[in-house]
């Protein structure tokens, strides 16, 4: 694919320009910027974000949409779902997994949990109780069942103050303002975790941000060098606004806080070889440098053991916090490269004081800012098996 004509850009400056962009207007950019490229948010993609209500909908179908919601890593959606009445079986996909990128299936089962945390809280707001038994145990490998949920009628009227977050989170990839957290913001989310395996930690003293900074920065770069983890992320990586709402899965540079004319250089101007060159690892270092150091507080979710269990639990506790997140008006993004590294996971222990027997499940930044563009989702009949 070629840039568009009197593209003002070459790729050697394209990085450096990305970089500042997010950060900045890159005002001279706008010159080949062309009107029309927005979001279509009435595509079939991006619809169960205005599902408020059960609609015409089954009880069992409108929480598996509402699960659907949740995050996941690279958008990969790695969950099915089996229905019989009041009882929703959930399963990791393991073709929909990120391969080497995650080959101790941490971040599949983290997904899931948040699949099935968003499960928990609607089924709360409809009237139910959810009993969630997780259950990847020998069978996991084989055939990927997680959990089983269990509805069960209340006899009060439903209602769970998560409930809305559903429909309006999302991951901000963008610089955070440099604001501190209030301690209640910080202690009340503690408060969300009810597992007792699962621990939530909170960084924002300024040396522990420009520690994190640092070494969530040196794990991109060595995630940028190893190839087979770098390439088998981009798989899920989507080039155009066409692909995307085609395969309504991965992520794209139309979801962070890039300007609008870098997005239309990636519509136009950015091939798979290039996203698997230079220009895609460099760019993906400058990009994350630049969020990295924007960060007033940073999230770190561990457990105390090495589970499928508590990797699922993890999940929950995490979506628990985003939900709540959102309701504050505060902004989260999940940031892997550390975890995914036993080499980074090691020193990222010592160098926070966190026990080197646990296991480092999830970091995120959390902060304020802007909302950037809502991610697609897979149609129903696609996760309901
Ligand atoms: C287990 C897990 C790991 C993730 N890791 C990252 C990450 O390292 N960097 C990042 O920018 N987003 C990460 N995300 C966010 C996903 O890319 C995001 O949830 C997905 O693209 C869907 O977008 P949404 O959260 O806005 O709905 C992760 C999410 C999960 C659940």
């Amino acid at each position: 694919m070629n840039a568009p004509e009197g593209n003002i850009i070459n790729r050697r400056n394209f990085l450096k320009l990305t970089l500042a962009g997010v950060g900045t207007s890159a005002v001279g950019l706008y010159l080949f910027c062309e009107e029309g490229d927005a979001v279509n948010y009435s595509d079939p993609a991006y619809l169960y974000w205005n599902k408020f209500t059960q609609g015409g909908l089954n009880l069992e179908n409108y929480l598996i949409l509402c699960g659907s919601l949740a995050p996941s890593a690279h958008n990969t959606q790695p969950w099915k779902f089996s229905i019989k009445e009041k009882e929703i079986s959930v399963f990791a996909d393991h073709n929909r997994s990120l391969g080497s990128a995650d080959a101790q299936h941490r971040m599949i089962l983290i997904s899931v949990g948040c699949a099935l945390e968003n499960i928990k809280v609607a089924a709360n707001q409809l009237g139910y109780r959810a009993d969630i038994s997780l259950a990847p145990g020998a069978e996991f490998e084989k055939t990927g069942i997680c959990a089983k949920v269990s509805l069960v009628s209340e006899d009060q009227p439903g209602g769970n103050p998560l409930f809305d977050s559903i429909f309006k989170r999302q991951t901000t990839r963008s610089p955070y303002l440099a604001e501190p957290t209030p301690e209640i913001v910080k202690s009340s989310m503690m408060g969300l975790n009810d597992f007792s395996n699962v621990s939530l930690r909170w960084f924002d003293d300024s040396a522990d941000l420009a520690s994190m900074a640092e070494i969530n920065s040196a794990a991109c770069v060595s995630f940028t060098k190893d190839d087979s983890a770098y390439l088998d992320s981009l798989k899920w990586w989507r080039y155009s606004r066409e692909e995307i709402l085609k395969k309504r899965d991965g992520i794209s540079i139309f979801t962070s806080a890039a300007p609008a004319a870098i997005k239309q250089y990636f519509q136009y101007g950015v091939s798979p070889e290039d996203m698997a060159g230079e220009f895609g690892r460099q760019g993906e270092i400058d990009l994350m440098n630049n969020l990295f150091s924007s960060t007033p507080l940073w999230g770190v979710i561990t457990a105390s053991d090495v589970s499928n269990i508590s990797r699922l639990q993890s999940g929950q506790l995490f979506e628990r916090i985003f939900l709540d997140a959102t309701r504050q008006d505060y902004r989260i993004q999940a940031v892997n490269y550390v975890s995914e590294q036993q080499e980074y996971a090691s020193k990222f222990k010592e160098l926070f004081r966190i026990p080197n027997t646990d296991e480092l499940l999830m970091v995120f930044r959390m902060g304020k800012a802007e909302l950037c563009e809502k991610s697609v989702r897979l149609p129903l009949s696609d996760i309901i098996v």
